[in-house]
């Protein structure tokens, strides 16, 4: 029988990314100030197979580096500012995921891990991501190990089978069932636009866990935990909580 794996009705995506530079250390103390009891961040890796948190493959929109981050050493991406070109926040380190754990811990916040490979990355991201997570990750905080990847989230069944995994779509694919039965997933993540109600009775019927990103509008929200869904991820975390309490 599946359980959902349930972290917070309103996750903070990317960390409070509204309000702070995406998926850095002050995002995520901005979201513990805003009243977030848990995270999404994004992991990829360095060229020396180190995880950092950080969205997209390359490095240019984030933060002051150019080029892909895989092809940069651990070292050379502790040099870099990730302030998002956010001056108030200048000089904001690009986080190793250990150093977001660790901010995690101290806080006791709950984390949904995003594995966010560069194509062709699938696997050994994975594997550097669940090593982390295993040597660092506290037990008795919430956490689930998400991905679009399929090749990855294998990775993290087979490496933490004890670790709940979820399988992030854009639709619902029409292997729902299949997909999330093979990879073991407790719980769907989906786009919230491209849900409907009978989509989501089925997958709640399934057992599954539901969470939608990316929700900024309160009315959105509201429509959403009407259809039944657990939670959203949300850049705006204080204004959606603050308006769904
Ligand atoms: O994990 C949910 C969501 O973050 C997936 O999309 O592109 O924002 O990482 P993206
Ligand atoms: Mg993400």
């Amino acid at each position: 029988m599946i359980e959902p794996a349930l972290l917070a009705k309103v996750i903070a995506h990317r960390g409070a990314s509204g309000t702070a530079p995406e998926n850095t250390l002050v995002a995520i103390s901005k979201a513990h100030e805003a009243g977030a009891t848990c995270v999404e961040l994004d992991a990829s890796i360095s060229s020396d197979n180190i995880p950092f948190v950080h969205h997209d493959d390359s490095l240019e929109r984030c933060t002051n580096g150019q080029g892909y981050l895989c092809a940069h050493t651990a070292e050379q991406l502790d040099a870099i500012s990730a302030d998002s070109g956010m001056r108030e926040f200048a000089g904001e380190p690009l986080p190793r995921l250990s150093a977001a754990i660790a901010l995690l811990s101290d806080l006791q916040m709950g984390l949904n891990l995003e594995i966010k490979p560069t194509p062709g990355l699938e696997e050994p991201t994975a594997h550097a991501v669940c090593n982390v997570v295993r040597d660092s990750w506290p037990s008795d905080l919430p956490l689930v190990l998400s991905s679009f990847s399929r090749e990855s989230l294998a990775v993290a069944r087979d490496e933490l089978p004890g670790a709940a995994r979820a399988l992030i779509v854009c639709a619902v694919p029409s292997d729902w069932r299949h997909q999330t039965q093979l990879l073991q997933c407790r719980n769907l993540h989906m786009a919230a636009p491209l849900l409907n109600a009978e989509q989501a009775t089925n997958i709640l019927d399934a057992g599954l866990g539901l969470y939608c990103f990316t929700v900024n509008n309160v009315s959105e929200a509201k429509t959403l935990f009407a259809m039944g869904v657990h939670g959203v991820f949300s850049d705006y975390p204080e204004k959606m909580l603050n308006a769904l309490s």
